[in-house]
């Protein structure tokens, strides 16, 4: 019997492709070449199922132009890329990686806030630039991270790892804002206080942005929000690009109106805003939160696995959507 096609569009593990290709007839992209959507959309003809990242989108238009797509597992927690509603009304299961990459994420995170409070990279720069003469009592004097205020916007699974690194780990006090607000029991086990956006940005010495990509998380932090912050925070997004716009980060940082950002993730990536490349007072880093070799596997194997049990059992492990089918 053939195996049913999938398009693997993404690199990955060569373990997990091989268990892949116990299933199915695989279209792998293990050179990594970027598809602008059209070429995407082509490559996708004939084939039933996709493993898929950010960069592939999966809409009304890509799904219209391939009628025989049944599943797309994503192998990411977010899937902005995903039109999941357009996917369940053509009959098209959506699945992403929860759970697995909550710590590994909530680390980097916190690795990110340390970073730019303590001007690792600007004085990194500086060190290997080899203009490093002397010791002064004030060089790449930072913000605190311990015992300071620490806001974050969006307290999902990571957000909340992050609050018990910061409450637990450096008595940091936590306050946060989100769309819903935790139960009493969440929130006394991250130790943190539910305020409006508002008050977050007015009071907390670091912002953290750890809310999901949509229509209204679109700028959350713009021109106006960075002008409630005070001059001396530092605001970090492990988001997604478009819930800051950079364009307004860079006037802000350059014109020192906040201290410094730590930036993972970005607005048109991989493209960096131009002014974010030269000013000195932020951290950028190439989406890597998930990225430990342990958490990169466990991605792989649960959208490997969600493609394999869809296919086998007609049940993924990690659904976004309900279907009944793809109508003919
Ligand atoms: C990474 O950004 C993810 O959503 O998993």
């Amino acid at each position: 019997m053939n195996k049913p096609k999938i398009l693997v569009a993404c690199p990955i593990f060569d373990d997990v492709l091989a268990a892949l290709r116990e299933h199915f007839e695989v279209t792998d992209n293990q050179n990594g070449t970027s598809w602008t959507k059209a070429e995407w959309t082509q490559r996708l003809a004939g084939h039933v199922g996709a493993l898929t990242v950010g960069a592939n989108p999966v809409d009304a238009e890509v799904l219209a132009a391939n009628p025989q797509l049944r599943i797309v597992a994503n192998m990411a927690v977010g899937y902005n890329n995903f039109d999941v509603p357009a996917m369940t009304a053509a009959g098209v299961l959506a699945t992403n990686t929860p759970d697995v990459l909550t710590e590994t994420t909530a680390d980097f995170g916190f690795a990110l806030l340390m970073a730019t409070a303590r001007r690792m990279a600007e004085s990194e720069h500086y060190l290997r630039a080899g203009l490093w003469q002397n010791w002064r009592y004030d060089m790449f004097a930072g913000a605190e991270v311990h015992g300071s205020t620490l806001g974050i916007i969006g307290m999902g699974r990571i957000g909340q790892g992050i609050a018990r690194r910061a409450a637990h780990g450096f008595g940091m006090k936590v306050v946060y804002h989100n769309r819903s607000r935790l139960s009493a029991e969440l929130e006394a086990d991250c130790k943190a206080r539910y305020v409006s956006k508002e008050e977050l940005l007015k009071t907390v010495d670091h912002v953290m942005l750890v809310v999901p990509y949509s229509a209204e998380s679109h700028h959350t932090i713009g021109a106006a929000e960075l002008s409630l912050m005070k001059p001396t925070a530092t605001l970090v997004n492990i988001a997604r690009g478009g819930i800051v716009d950079d364009a307004a980060l860079a006037v802000a940082l350059r014109e020192k109106r906040i201290a410094a950002a730590g930036l993972d993730v970005f607005e048109g990536e991989p493209a960096v805003h131009p002014d974010l490349l030269t000013v000195p007072n932020v951290v950028l880093t190439p989406h890597i939160a998930s990225a430990t070799i342990k958490t990169r596997r466990a991605m792989a194997q649960l959208a490997a696995d969600n493609l394999i049990a869809y296919f086998t059992q007609g049940q993924a492990v990690t659904p976004l959507n309900t279907v009944t089918g793809r109508p003919a």
